[in-house]
């Protein structure tokens, strides 16, 4: 099947997270991504082992459908390769911390040099200006930078991380964003141009209602919020707050195990019903809950009464008959349910795979769904499974030549 990308060529220096998420979406797109490595691969290969000497799953689930190649970036010969392989590639993408291509002798401006064609793609944690700019990031430290932690949680409790990657993979969205529209650019003009995200930006973004809620602060409390915000300056933590114009919160179930809840939206076209299957006329007609107004004022009271009736059902149970009242609703699925879940299975969102070192293992699968450019899933490479496929396919290199530079340390440490 034809690949929605085909015939655009990444050159994928990204490690750890955030930058190898974008590339491996692009894979799945259907472009042809190159993980240029150091000889002694990315860091995460060997982060998290659950296998001794084996490829570890933070590697194998952020690498698939690429082809690897190691390369030593500090050695004359090295960079020869790097080089060469520049002149070929459509697309040039690193998350390496402040200043390390530049110590390489790579700025953008050198690089678009030598093939002005070429988009660079750069994950940085405070971007290339700015009084952060020198600054290493991980995952939590964007999220705690972003806005993100200051706004989850509980309000008597500390500040909260998500369990949702929205520094690392949300910022490698992010960033797959602005290359597919620095490739449309460059149909137009032929240049390439520096595509940036930050990571302390992409969080904001995705933190854009709680800056919404910021700035209507000025202007009185918000209602919606289980808790007092009189007194606040700053979007406070929600708890399990639906965060928009409906009420919502996870509701306890049967049995009451860590992840026995559902989440409910108490939307207000559906109140009725629901008031109704949960306490009868008697609900429906109870004055505390008969505007959208009153039941904010009495949000507490009501969730109560939901909790005591889905005491009754598993989250399960109560998806079904929630889902016949056409309320919204979604039980808190584990890791566990969502790996054995049939609609999951049927959206190939978790996909068996085989390893040559680690046997069968899974991957989450590709959330966007073309009809027409489907890609099948491929495992990651082992380090350097490609480094001589690639130099003879891409650069034409002899084997002559690849035994020269392999000699000269081009490959190895
Ligand atoms: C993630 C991060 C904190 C890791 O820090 P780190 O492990 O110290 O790695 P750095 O990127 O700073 O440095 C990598 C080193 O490997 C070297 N290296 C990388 N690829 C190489 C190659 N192919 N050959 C030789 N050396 C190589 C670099 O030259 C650099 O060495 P130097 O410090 O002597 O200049 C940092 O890369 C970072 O802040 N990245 C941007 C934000 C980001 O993406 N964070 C999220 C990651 S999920």
């Amino acid at each position: 099947m034809d690949k929605a990308l085909a015939g655009v060529r990444i050159l994928d220096m990204t490690h750890v997270q955030a930058g190898p998420t974008a590339s491996q979406l692009l894979a799945w797109l259907g472009a042809d991504v190159i993980k240029l490595e150091p000889p002694s691969g990315d860091i995460t290969r060997g982060q998290l082992r659950d296998i001794p000497g084996v490829d570890s799953l933070y590697f194998t689930m952020l690498n698939c459908n690429k082809r690897s190649i190691t390369v030593n970036m500090k050695r004359p010969a090295g960079k020869e390769v790097f080089e060469a392989l520049l002149q070929e590639c459509d697309v040039i993408m690193e998350n390496f911390g402040p200043g390390v291509l530049e110590r390489l002798g790579y700025t953008w401006e050198a690089i678009h040099a030598r093939n002005p064609r070429i988009i660079m793609a750069s994950i940085k944690g405070f971007g290339s200006t700015g009084p952060y700019a020198e600054f290493k990031a991980y995952e939590n430290v964007a999220q705690a930078m972003g806005g993100a932690m200051s706004t989850t949680g509980f309000e008597d409790g500390p500040p909260l991380v998500t369990g949702a990657q929205i520094g690392d993979s949300g910022t490698g969205l992010h960033l797959a964003i602005g290359i597919l529209a620095a490739l449309n650019a460059r149909h137009r003009t032929g240049r390439g141009q520096f595509v940036e995200v930050a990571m302390m930006d992409a969080v904001m973004n995705l933190c854009r209602v709680k800056f919404r809620d910021h700035q209507r602060l000025v202007h009185g409390p918000l209602p919606e919020f289980s808790v007092p915000t009189e007194q606040c300056t700053a979007t406070p933590r929600g708890g399990n707050d639906s965060g928009g114009g409906q009420l919502g919160n996870a509701i306890r179930c049967k049995p009451g195990g860590p992840n026995d809840f559902i989440y409910v939206v108490v939307q207000e076209v559906v109140w009725e019903a629901l008031a109704r299957r949960v306490g009868g006329e008697e609900m429906v007609n109870d004055p505390r809950f008969s505007t959208i107004g009153e039941r904010r004022k009495h949000q507490g009271q009501m969730w109560q009464i939901l909790e005591d009736f889905a005491a009754n059902y598993t989250k399960r149970e109560l998806m079904a008959l929630l889902n016949e009242l056409d309320v919204p609703c979604g039980p808190i699925m584990s890791t566990e349910d969502l790996a054995e879940d049939e609609h999951v299975q049927l959206r190939e969102m978790y996909v068996p795979l085989e390893h040559p070192q680690r046997g069968g293992w899974h991957n989450v699968g590709m959330p966007i769904k073309l009809s027409n450019n489907h890609v099948p899933m491929t495992r990651s490479p082992l380090l350097g499974e490609h480094t001589d496929e690639l130099l003879h396919e891409i650069l034409q290199w002899s084997p002559e030549t690849i035994e020269r530079h392999r000699q000269e340390g081009a490959f190895g440490k």
